[in-house]
């Protein structure tokens, strides 16, 4: 099948970057990318580049490049799907927040929405792509709804998870490891292949039958996040015991078979997938009765929620176990660098503690507005709006968010943190100053030779 015309459902953290990278490498195919969020895709066709929904390093340069030529932003879903010989499905699918497999198990209603949509106005044989992480055996729930309710044309359904990380989509999106293409149809199949074969070679290409791609996705992701929590639960030991963990990464990660990446101690693993994804392995390890299976993927998580609390414990332990009237000041509210993303930040859970202890929070993120940060935390409910706003405060200046603070907490790694005038704030802060380093960014040494009080991981 020659592909002329892509769509893909859903302009988010996944749609926006995948399909520009497609279209960038593919300037014979038009992509049009439709999201029901009008306001979202206003944002994407701003000519104000900085104005996108999403900040990626690289990306605005491509947007700039091909938007108007081969890429087109548009809430017009239905004409797109007509006119595409295939669809991309990149809509979200969060966790339940009610009825059966509430907290634990994806809630699939968008992804149903879509295909009864392409379902009831596609008059053309479509190719239909499974983008969004799904629980496994989705596809076969799209196929139900797809052949029963459609106009009697085919539909083929491939599997294809996006496996980049944000602050570094578009040099995944260029240069990935490999793609991942599960399907039942061999035309379909290849005609996708086709598609990153224009940039990413045959052999990074993997075909694989439709359940092993859907279970490739969550798997991979629960291994990455698995090697967070475990050298997480290192770095509570070292703290204890005077080792080092920034030390014992290094020394295991030299070892060929453990490799080095993803061994870095924080405050914890945040993000849209890690937590979401387990989940979603543990639910369905479940329903199949395999008890073991399923504690054994869930003890990741446990892990990642108690090192978020014993960071914000310790702090109210250090500050002489107190922090009720206090002022702290937070560098970092996105899960990591270079993402303006929030999702499951370990910052919203710490600073939701803090609250309860009745401390006072200024934050500081470099691409992070205070609408969203506030409603981050009204998201929890856990107290009310007004009680958020009069409590956290967002600065536009780093130096302001910590001015006298009695301690600064880092929460995200944003390489400039690194090179503030540390000297400054500690002559701003209250005296003794602490510093929390959530993620091991800042040099020990010349910190306490400054005079704070420094307290980091696993140290
Ligand atoms: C991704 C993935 O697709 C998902 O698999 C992953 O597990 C979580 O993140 P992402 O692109 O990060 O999604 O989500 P988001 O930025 O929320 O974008 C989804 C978009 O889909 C939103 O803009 C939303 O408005 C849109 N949407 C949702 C639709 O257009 N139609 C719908 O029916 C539902
Ligand atoms: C992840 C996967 O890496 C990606 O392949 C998948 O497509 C989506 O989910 P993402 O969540 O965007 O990507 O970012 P990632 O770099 O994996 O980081 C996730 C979290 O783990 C972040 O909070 C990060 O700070 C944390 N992390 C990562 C650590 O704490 N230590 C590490 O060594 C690595």
């Amino acid at each position: 099948m020659i592909i002329k015309n892509i769509c893909c459902i859903g302009a988010g953290y996944v749609g926006g970057p995948t399909m520009a990278v497609i279209a960038k490498n593919n300037p014979n195919i038009k992509v049009t990318i439709v999201d029901i969020n009008a306001e979202r895709i206003a944002a994407w066709n701003d000519s104000d580049l900085s104005k996108l929904p999403i900040y990626e390093p690289g990306l605005a340069e491509i947007v700039k490049d091909i938007r108007g030529e081969n890429l087109f932003f548009s809430t017009d879903i239905d004409t797109a799907i007509n006119e595409s010989e295939m669809i991309f499905i990149s809509v979200n699918t969060p966790t339940k927040t009610y009825g059966k497999g509430k907290g634990m198990a994806a809630d699939l209603k968008y992804i149903e929405l879509c295909a009864r949509n392409i379902a009831k106005v596609a008059v053309t044989d479509k190719i239909v792509v499974e983008k969004s992480t799904l629980p496994v055996r989705t596809a076969e729930a799209i196929k139900s709804i797809l052949h029963n309710t459609g106009n009697h044309i085919n539909f083929d359904i491939l599997s294809n998870p996006e496996f980049l990380a944000e602050g570094t989509a578009v040099e995944d999106l260029l240069n990935p490891d490999r793609v991942l293409i599960g399907g039942e149809s061999e035309v379909a199949i290849e005609s996708l292949a086709k598609v990153y074969g224009s940039w990413v070679p045959q052999e990074k290409i993997l075909r694989t039958n439709l359940w092993s791609s859907e279970l490739s996705k969550l798997t991979a992701n629960a291994f990455l996040a698995q090697r967070v929590s475990s050298i997480n639960a290192i770095s509570e030991l070292c703290e204890h015991t005077g080792a080092n963990v920034n030390e014992v990464s290094k020394a295991i990660g030299m070892d060929s078979r453990i490799g080095s990446k993803f061994l870095k101690a924080s405050i914890g693993f945040g993000g849209s997938c890690f937590q979401k994804d387990i989940l979603n392995l543990v639910y369905i390890a479940r329903n199949y009765n395999l008890n073991e299976v399923a504690d054994y993927w869930e003890q990741v998580i446990i892990m990642n929620d108690h090192q978020k609390r014993r960071f914000s414990d310790r702090l109210i332990k250090t500050l002489y176990n107190t922090v009720s009237g206090k002022k702290i000041g937070m560098l970092g509210w996105a899960f990591k660098k270079d993402t303006n993303d929030t999702r499951e930040s370990a910052a919203i859970y710490v600073t939701d503690h803090l609250l309860s202890e009745q401390a006072t929070i200024s934050v500081y993120d470099p691409k992070v507005p205070e609408v969203k940060i506030q409603a981050d935390l009204n998201y929890l409910n856990t107290r009310s709006k007004n009680e958020n706003k009069e409590n956290v405060m967002s600065e536009s200046s780093p130096y302001e968010a910590v001015k006298n603070a009695h301690a600064v907490v880092i929460m995200t790694e944003w390489d400039e943190f690194k090179n503030y005038n540390w000297k400054k704030i500690y002559d701003t802060m209250k005296k003794p100053a602490f510093i929390f380093d959530g993620r091991n960014i800042l040099d020990k040494f010349k910190m306490k030779e400054i005079g704070f009080e420094y307290y980091s991981i696993g140290q």
